[in-house]
């Protein structure tokens, strides 16, 4: 689908801001890595991305490489991120390709929503599993080609769920409290090494697919969720994509295990009038 750059992207950023650099990014068919991927390629990067549908993660890659003449974007369908060896060879794959990995975006998740009660153990460890084991895998298998990079960063895609707790989100915040937990973790053991490690938190984003099923579609109901963001409005892609080129550029140099919310203040909204 042909999304205007204004879509994705403030008009703010150096057109060859990182020209030469590859990105690897998991979960790049969904609407936020996929629109995160796209403002580093039009922004001179080229991408690797991976995804369980094949027919969706190469049509993805296709049209992401329209952004930029010349722009080099692999698809990597039918890669569970829950499964190490598949990951090890899409990374393989990316590296030979594109030349190296230089940015990382784990942002594979699973979610379905559904009450405690209503929770079968399976559905549990199916979320902790894509989202938790998912991003350790993630990091894993691309660490190698980081470490060869002049100026590796990664970026984990979050939630707010975990800060306050969240009914039929209860897998959700669990997993992603173990992301943000995980990320300090890689942050300390490779901040030396020259890897960068932060958490993107999306707060509720109005034109995501996973919103859409998620939460609703409708307007009136839209509506009345934005009023209640301290800054008005429901997040867009645009502002994840935004704050993921902040952090891979070179302003963003010296942020290491830092958990960027990106969601107009809603996650502090709790307990005021
Ligand atoms: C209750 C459900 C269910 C549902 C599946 N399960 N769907 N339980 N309600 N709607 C149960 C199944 O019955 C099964 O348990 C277990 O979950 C695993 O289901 P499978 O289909 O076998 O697993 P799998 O194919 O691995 O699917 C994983 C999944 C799936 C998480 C359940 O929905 C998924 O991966 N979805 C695609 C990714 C996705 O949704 N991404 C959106 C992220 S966006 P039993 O016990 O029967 O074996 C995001 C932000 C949203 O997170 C913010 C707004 C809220």
């Amino acid at each position: 689908m042909p999304y205007p750059e204004s879509h994705y992207l403030s008009p703010i950023w150096r057109d060859d801001l990182f020209k030469g650099r590859v990105a690897f990014v998991t979960g790049g068919a969904g609407t936020i890595c996929s629109m995160q991927t796209r403002a580093l390629v039009r922004l001179g990067a080229n991408a690797c991305i991976i995804g369980r549908n094949a027919e969706k993660t190469e049509e993805a890659a296709r049209d992401i490489a329209t952004v930029r003449p010349g722009a080099k974007v692999i698809g990597i369908g039918g890669c569970d991120v829950r499964k190490f060896e598949s990951l090890k060879e899409a990374a393989a794959r990316c590296a030979e390709e594109l030349g190296g990995i230089d940015f990382v975006i784990a942002g594979a998740a699973g979610n379905v929503l559904v009450s405690m009660e209503a929770m079968s153990p399976n559905a549990f460890k199916a979320v902790m599993d894509i989202d938790v084991l998912g991003t350790f895998n993630t990091i894993k298998s691309t660490m190698p080609y980081l470490l060869k990079s002049p100026d590796a960063r990664i970026i984990y895609v979050s939630a707010t769920f975990h800060y306050t707790g969240m009914p039929m989100q209860g897998h959700v915040a669990a997993a992603k409290a173990s992301v943000d937990s995980l990320m300090a973790s890689v942050a300390l053991e490779y901040g030396p090494r020259g890897v960068t490690s932060n958490v993107i938190s999306p707060g509720a984003i109005a034109d995501t697919e996973g919103a859409a099923r998620l939460l609703t579609s409708d307007a009136a109901a839209l509506k009345h969720r934005a009023r209640s963001i301290p800054t008005g409005r429901l997040g867009t892609v645009k502002d994840i994509a935004d704050a993921t080129v902040y952090l891979f550029s070179s302003a963003g140099s010296h942020v290491n295990g830092h958990v960027l919310v990106v969601d107009g203040g809603s996650w502090r909204r709790q307990g005021s009038l």
